[in-house]
């Protein structure tokens, strides 16, 4: 083992060396400080603010055992967390705050090596930017997610249950007061949202990029299988740093390549993509927006889960898991990176069987035979938009239809249940104002409800295009991340009610048509600078400032990258 970084502190015999040791000692013996035992922080998003990540205090306690165990010392380490449900405007606003300090606290105190503990959608992304630009050892723990929520003897997808019964009310299907007593139906224990939402994405792409203890993304938070993988998470921990392995020996390009068809064959969130990018990109990793559409566009769907199948995060557990969907679909994956082990993820697919072929079908009878994300470009997304098939209606993905324009959420809400709005099944629902910037924070509001005069009719998708992302537990026929933006000049910005609209999702292509000559006389409704004029200080002013397109993550511009982990100066 090389000398650990957090003799930098501790070492030596100075002035500086005695502080670093007295403040910290309190009971330690002198072991703890003589370079014998690695400094593994533990990198905590639990808040009872976050309920998702609740529970975290527990998995730390376990994985502060094996840290324990292995020989070195655990540390408690809180960072910042993001509540996707409760955080406004929008989690995705501080998703680059939270990695920025994250990140800054990695690198100004003296660690050795990361466990990083998430969960809720932003924190695992946030946790792996950070731990990317330091460029430190590190393994990430998923929180896992919470048991199966049941309704009226019905499987209830957290997420996916509110969008499809507060739909039913509106459709006068289903009272108001069957929908309001549901909601301890569908979140019954710990954990994050039970659907294949983005929460449970990200624990699918963590262990997918090798990330994780193989076999933990899934592992249900009240499953004690957790507190073991936690456990065994801490040890490993200790021996990633006297392996001297980092996470860029982890994350290569060949394992955002299994990262993407791992989620294309589990049905992952369209969020993902946006969050690679941004990882990736931390890491001078070349992933660009194609790629997801090269790599992932033709793996088969093989997961049946909420919200375009029927089952839940438990249920795809018991049936076999991650690895044994990622043993489906092994000649797609590349066999070359390794995981946190130092072992190929392909090792570990050997003798995975399916419990249950409901749940997780065959690759010789999948739900869907190409199930990727797509990648559409045209006039309308010059920098490109995605759609995502699996959660799309098939007689959609060739559609040409009328404009309905909507410059932010605000209007939409106002205007969207008005009788004399000209909507029909055909029209094309526009939501604009949304990207990162607009809004400002890329809000998850792309999944826009119907008007009520077009659920009367038993209509339930029409197509939608934003600049706006999409809850990872919504569905239907949207056109997210439209790049670039309405408020950063994009053709978006210049689409007028009635405008025709042509969505070709063999072709990868979006359009606006309407002659150039027409749109050069057009300028931007004013209305969209309106998301982010308010933005006059403090974050979302730097925010507002360098944030990037969706195109390439939505980072800031002077986050991309890494700093590495050497501090130049001391404290004192
Ligand atoms: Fe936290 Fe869904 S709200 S994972």
């Amino acid at each position: 083992m090389t000398e650990l970084r957090s003799q930098g502190w501790y070492g030596g015999d100075g002035r500086d060396g005695y502080i670093h040791r007295a403040w910290m000692r309190r009971g330690s013996p002198d072991d703890a400080f003589d370079g014998t035992r690695p400094q593994i922080a533990i990198a905590n998003t639990a808040s009872d603010l976050t309920p998702c990540n609740m529970h975290l205090d527990e998995v730390s306690a376990a994985v502060k055992r094996g840290v324990a165990e292995a020989g070195g010392v655990g540390l408690d380490l809180p960072v910042v967390s993001l509540g996707e449900t409760l955080v406004r405007p929008t989690a995705m606003l501080w998703r680059n705050m939270a990695a920025m300090a994250m990140e800054e606290m990695f690198r100004a105190n003296p660690i050795d090596g990361l466990v990083l503990l998430g969960g809720c959608d932003k924190t695992i992304p946030a946790l792996l930017m950070a731990a990317a630009s330091v460029g430190i050892p590190a393994v990430v723990v998923p929180g896992g997610p919470m048991m199966n929520g049941m309704f009226r003897g019905q499987r209830m997808g957290c997420g996916t249950g509110v969008w499809q019964l507060s739909e039913e009310v509106r459709a006068g299907t289903l009272s108001p007061e069957a929908f309001l007593a549901s909601d301890r139906s569908m979140v019954r224990s710990k954990g994050h949202c039970s659907t294949m939402g983005t929460a449970s994405t990200m624990a699918i792409m963590a262990e997918a990029l090798g990330m994780t203890l193989p076999g933990t993304a899934g592992t249900p938070a009240t499953d004690s299988r957790l507190i073991e993988a936690s456990i065994l998470t801490g040890r490993l921990a200790v021996d990633l740093v006297r392996q001297g392995r980092t996470i860029a020996d982890v994350i290569t390009k060949e394992s955002f390549h299994n990262a993407i068809v791992a989620i294309a064959a589990t049905g992952g969130s369209t969020n993902a993509v946006v969050h690679m990018l941004a990882i990736a990109g931390r890491l001078g990793i070349d992933l660009t927006l194609e790629d997801f559409d090269r790599i992932g566009a033709d793996v088969p769907l093989l997961v049946n889960l909420q919200p375009s199948g029927k089952f839940l995060m438990e249920d795809l557990y018991n049936a076999g898991g991650l690895l044994a969907v990622l043993a489906e679909v092994k000649d797609l994956l590349d066999p070359t990176p390794i995981t946190v082990t130092g072992r190929p993820l392909v090792d570990y697919l050997d003798d995975q069987p399916i419990w249950n072929t409901e749940v997780i079908t065959p690759r010789a009878e999948p739900l869907i035979e190409a199930a990727g994300i797509v990648v559409l470009k045209g006039n309308l997304a010059s920098n490109g938009a995605i759609i995502k098939p699996a959660a799309a209606s098939a007689h959609l993905l060739q559609h040409r239809g009328r404009a309905i324009v909507f410059d932010s959420i605000e209007d939409f809400h106002a205007r969207v249940d008005d009788p004399d709005l000209p909507v029909t099944p055909d029209s094309v629902l526009i939501l604009r104002g949304c990207g990162p910037m607009g809004y400002p924070g890329m809000p998850e509001v792309a999944n826009l409800p119907l008007p009520q005069k077009i659920l009367k009719q038993g209509v339930r998708d029409m197509v939608r295009i934003s600049d706006g992302r999409m809850s990872g537990t919504a569905y239907g026929t949207v056109v997210l991340h439209v790049a670039p933006e309405a408020a950063a000049g994009g053709l978006l910005g210049l689409v007028q009610d009635g405008d025709e609209i042509v969505l070709d999702v063999a072709n990868r292509s979006i359009t606006l048509d309407v002659p150039d000559d027409e749109l050069a006389l057009r300028t931007p409704s004013p209305a969209l600078v309106a998301g982010y004029a308010s933005a006059t200080r403090g974050w979302e002013r730097l925010y507002i400032e360098h944030v990037q397109g969706a195109d390439t993550g939505a980072d800031l511009d002077f986050l991309v990258g890494a700093s590495g982990a050497e501090v130049a100066r001391e404290s004192h």
